[in-house]
């Protein structure tokens, strides 16, 4: 499987069946490498309603026929958009033809901000614990830091772990150096920074510090095979 990270929370995997976007922040994210016209999705995986993160979701999944995996409030909203949704909730799973998908609790806020500035709230933000073909990634979606993660990396052997980094609407790197010994992942990625002057962080100060080697900066459109 070709895993792959396009900036801020912006994550994809290509299954060999399925092309799965995790946070499809394309438009407005000058750190990001794919096209909202023309990038291939088969599902979009969504961890909460805020705009750098619901991103490109509405036009492409309508061009792809996609289907977009959401917390409940923020499924529904999409789905009143016309999409093709599948609604879950923290500590639910599912098992898709792609694979499993299991939201975990993520300590944060939840609200899309249409274009004429109306706020719709979307619900409970969440973590997405995602295996596929025997490997499991954790992307953690915006949190700050909470103990359960620990229970979540006793829980599950995960193979790549995506934490943001950039402080300020999330864990810092500090807070993130905590997180990623807690969860105990194979692999560490550092996200969520650097896409706005107040989330600037150095990501290879991070990855350096993080236990055991396991620390590793993704560069943008960077694929690791998984
Ligand atoms: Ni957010
Ligand atoms: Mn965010």
């Amino acid at each position: 499987m070709k895993l792959s990270y396009h900036g801020h929370s912006v994550v994809k995997l290509e299954t060999g069946t399925h092309t799965i976007l995790i946070d499809p922040f394309i438009s407005g994210n000058d750190a990001c490498d794919l096209d909202a016209s023309s990038v291939k999705a088969d599902v979009i995986l969504l961890t909460h309603g805020h705009n750098d993160h619901v991103g490109d979701t509405i036009e492409m999944a309508k061009r792809n026929d996609a289907l977009v995996v959401a917390p409940f409030e923020l499924a529904e909203y999409l789905g009143s958009k016309g999409l093709n949704t599948h609604p879950m909730h923290i500590g639910g799973g599912h098992t898709f033809d792609f694979g499993k998908v299991k939201f975990t609790q993520a300590f944060h806020g939840s609200a899309f901000t249409e274009d004429d500035g109306t706020t719709i709230y979307t619900g409970m933000p969440a973590g997405v614990l995602l295996t596929v073909n025997g490997k499991t990634i954790y992307h953690l979606g915006d949190t700050g830091l909470f103990s359960d993660l620990k229970l979540i990396g006793e829980m599950n052997d995960i193979d790549v772990a995506f934490v943001p980094i950039g402080d300020n609407f999330t864990m810092g790197p500090e807070d993130a150096l905590v997180a990623a010994d807690w969860i105990n992942s194979k692999i560490v990625v550092p996200v969520h920074y650097n896409t706005f002057p107040v989330i600037e962080q150095n990501p290879d100060e991070f990855a350096s510090k993080v236990k055991n080697g396991k620390g590793k900066v993704m560069n943008i459109g960077e694929v690791m095979e998984l």
